[in-house]
This record gives C-alpha cells, sequence and structure tokens, in this order.
C-alpha cells in the first residue's frame, strides 16, 4: 500500500523540482529528515542540489552523516563556510563561548556562522528545501509546505515534510537504509552545533537538548526566522 504522505511530498517536490531546478537546492544538516529529503529529491531528479553550512562547530558524527551520504548516491555536497574574518574576529574578541553570555550574543554567533552563509547559499536560487516539521516545537506547530520567504527576498521555502510525524522518518529511514547520525541513538533527535546541542531525557520536547539554557519560544538561529 502506497502511504499518502510519501505520495504527497513526492508530489510537492516533484513539482518543486520541475518549476526551478537548478535554482534550487535542499539544506543539508544530515538530520533524519534531510536525508529523507535528499533521498526522495535525487529519486525524482538524480541532479538535485545538495548545501549544508559547515559553522565550524558542528559534531563529528554529523560529518560522518554527511560523507555516508556523499557516497552513497555520490553526491556533490556544496558546502558552504562562515566568512573567515568574522569567524576570526569574533573569537579572537569574545573567546570560543560567547553564544553562552546572553540571547544577543548567541544570535551574533549564529549571525556570524550560519545565518550570512545561508544568505550566500541562497544567493541565485528562487527556491530552497528544508526539512522542517510541524512536531519540532512551538516555534513550528503550524509550519506550512510551501512558504514565501521574504527575509530571502521572496524566493520560495519548500518544508514537504512539514506533517511527517516522527514515526513516519524512522520508518523511511529504516525501510530504505539510509544513513543516520550515531547522535540520534545517544538521546540527540535534533542536533545543531556541538557546544549547543546535548541529548534529552524522555519525555522532553524534540527541541530541549538545543539551546537548552534558552526558553522554547526562542530555539531558532536565524535560519528559518520571519
Ligand atoms: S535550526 O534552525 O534549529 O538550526 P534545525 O536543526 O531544526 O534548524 O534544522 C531545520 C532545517 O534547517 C534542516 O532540516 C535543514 O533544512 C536546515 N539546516 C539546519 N542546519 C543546517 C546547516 N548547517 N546547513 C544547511 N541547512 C541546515
Ligand atoms: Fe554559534 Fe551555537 Fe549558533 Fe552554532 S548553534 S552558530 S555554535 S551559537
Amino acid at each position: 500500500m502506497k502511504k499518502r504522505h510519501i505520495e504527497e511530498t513526492k508530489t510537492i517536490l516533484r513539482e518543486a523540482l520541475v518549476a526551478h531546478h537548478p535554482r534550487i537546492a535542499i539544506a543539508s544538516s544530515f538530520s533524519p529528515e534531510d536525508n529523507v529529503l535528499i533521498d526522495l529529491a535525487l529519486g525524482l531528479n538524480p541532479a538535485s542540489r545538495v548545501f549544508a553550512i559547515d559553522t565550524g562547530r558542528l559534531n563529528e558524527e554529523t560529518y560522518e552523516t554527511a560523507e555516508a551520504i556523499r557516497r552513497r548516491y555520490s553526491l556533490r555536497i556544496e558546502w558552504v563556510f562562515p566568512s573567515a574574518e568574522s569567524v576570526q574576529a569574533l573569537e579572537r574578541e569574545k573567546g570560543l563561548f560567547s553564544f553562552k553570555e546572553s540571547s544577543a550574543a548567541r544570535y551574533e554567533c549564529c549571525g556570524i556562522r550560519k545565518v550570512e552563509p545561508l544568505s550566500r547559499a541562497l544567493e541565485g536560487l528562487d527556491a530552497w528545501i528544508t526539512g522542517r516539521r510541524q512536531g519540532q516545537g512551538i516555534t513550528r506547530a503550524s509550519l506550512a509546505s510551501i512558504e514565501t520567504d521574504s527575509v530571502h527576498g521572496g524566493i520560495t521555502k519548500y518544508n514537504p515534510l512539514a506533517v511527517w510525524t516522527a514515526e513516519h522518518i524512522r520508518a523511511y529511514t529504516e525501510i530504505h537504509r539510509l544513513p543516520v547520525n550515531r547522535l540520534v541513538g545517544q538521546g540527540y533527535p535534533s542536533i545543531g552545533c556541538a557546544p549547543c546541542t546535548r541529548a534529552i531525557s524522555s519525555g522532553e520536547d524534540i527541541r530541549a537538548g538545543r539551546w537548552w539554557w534558552e526558553s522554547p519560544d526562542h530555539k531558532e538561529c536565524g535560519l528559518h526566522l520571519k
């Protein structure tokens, strides 16, 4: 039996790729969600593009997952880096853990390491695709599958997995034997930069381990602010 959520997602992806390729790319942190997206998109168009922001503070396990994906699909991942000058100035002036000091300092670090590189990654694109889901906390509860990204010049932002549950992701991953970041099995359902991500305990919100010292309604890094 065909699974409806998978068919609906394929339809969204197919239409998005037909309308925009090669001016469309998947943004990937090599989360289980992003790996599902990559698998579906490459199945529809083997030339689908994937970019990833290397903040300089990712976990080793995330790099291993990226490599597993690269090898499995012979995929040329379009890595994007923060400005060396900006990171250099931040670390020289404020040290290596300034993001723990205040929410302004946290947004400064995310701004340099994620948000500015994202705007470069999106240059020349008409659309991008994310692995966000409604089940990922209160900031995403009413997430739509297709949005207009007014922060990035009004390009289209697709969230084809918006209505998928964590169980849908797990089942697809298992059936298709997709690579999984080893941290997921160690209590990390959501993984960002190493120093800003911790494991969660059972019963905790899926994103409780992200910037755990901040309140739940602030758990975005600027990649997805409106
Ligand atoms: S974040 O805003 O809190 O960091 P999250 O980790 O939930 O985001 O990921 C949501 C989506 O943002 C991912 O599915 C992916 O599309 C995109 N994303 C997150 N981190 C990166 C990254 N380092 N590089 C590229 N895309 C990313
Ligand atoms: Fe900096 Fe943490 Fe944001 Fe990564 S998640 S860019 S280390 S504040």
